[in-house]
């Protein structure tokens, strides 16, 4: 979750919440690297804290307090108003619905940032980079939906950039550049190329994961949810997008995002290892 206290200038200060989280390490790196003065919520460490939690906190040079103008709810995922997913997932996008909805009663004005898939984090998932030794693909569904893949350095450059846009105030932007749109089956496909190796491809049929999300326990039914809609619906993509919607790519042109193809060439030396999100 991230807080802008003032439009347009340089001047403003960003706060990050989550910032010990997955996202929440780019975001605070994204906002340094735009030259915003940063701060971080951070619940304080305990025993039990993680080493990841205890290097991030040795990691930030500021924490505080500031007065909010702007409200970026943490999704980093679907367009949650538009689309639907099955019963696990549903109820995750309903409770992020009705954190718009509450922000939206109380007249705090927000940006709300329509992410789509975290490319790092589900490249990971679908064809493990990382294990050489890996035969095996799973291809989820025929493969042939389209998703929308932005790597998560440029989803909180984007997220920084419209925290602090006039022309973001109580809109939702989305992210889904023309270079990030591609089928499992073409993403599967380049890698091969990339990697030099050919990948033995294990299908899952959408029964089968229907089937999942039924019986697995929570989260991991959660999770089968996600790829269902994702992979095997394609609802990333599934509506057009009109006059008024914004999109991130368009509306910051300056910005050089990764494409997945160049992702793909940075995973072949060095790829990035996500942890799971928590549910
Ligand atoms: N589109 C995609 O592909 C994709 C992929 C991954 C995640 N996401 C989305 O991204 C968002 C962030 O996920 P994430 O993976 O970064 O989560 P995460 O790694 O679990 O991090 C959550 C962060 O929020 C903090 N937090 C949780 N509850 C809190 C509370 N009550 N008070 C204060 N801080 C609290 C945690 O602090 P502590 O360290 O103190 O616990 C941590 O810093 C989620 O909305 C998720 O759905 C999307």
């Amino acid at each position: 979750m991230m807080m802008a206290d003032k439009e347009e200038s340089k001047s403003c200060r960003i706060l990050v919440i989550g910032a010990t989280g997955y996202v929440g390490k780019y975001m605070v790196k994204a906002s340094i690297c735009l030259g915003y003065p940063t701060f971080v919520y951070v619940r304080p460490l305990s025993s039990t804290s993680s080493s990841s939690k205890q290097e991030a906190h040795g990691g930030f040079q500021s924490m505080g307090v500031t007065i909010f103008q702007r409200f970026l709810p943490s999704e980093f995922g679907h367009e949650v108003d538009r689309g639907t997913a099955l019963p696990p997932f549903q109820r995750l996008l309903d409770d992020k619905k009705k954190i718009r909805r509450a922000t939206e009663e109380a007249g705090i004005s927000y940006t709300y940032v329509a992410a789509n898939t975290l490319a790092a984090y589900f490249i990971d998932l679908l064809l493990h980079p990382h294990d050489q030794l890996r035969e095996e693909v799973i291809v989820y569904g025929n493969g042939e939906a389209k998703v929308v893949l932005n790597f998560e350095e440029d989803v909180c450059i984007y997220t920084i950039k419209a925290s602090v846009d006039p022309r973001t105030v109580n809109k939702v932007i989305i992210l889904r550049p023309p270079g990030n749109i591609i089928s499992q089956l073409d993403l599967i496909a380049l890698w091969e190329n990339k990697s030099q190796r050919k990948l033995k491809k294990v299908q899952i049929p959408e029964e089968e994961i229907v089937k999942h999300s039924e019986v697995l326990p929570h989260p991991d039914n959660i999770r089968i949810s996600i790829v269902h809609n994702i992979f095997i619906k394609g609802e990333q993509v599934r509506f057009e997008l009109g006059e008024d919607d914004l999109e991130a790519s368009h509306l910051y042109p300056d910005h050089q995002y990764m494409s997945v193809d160049r992702l793909l060439d940075v995973c072949v030396v060095d790829a990035p290892i996500p942890k799971l999100t928590v549910f």
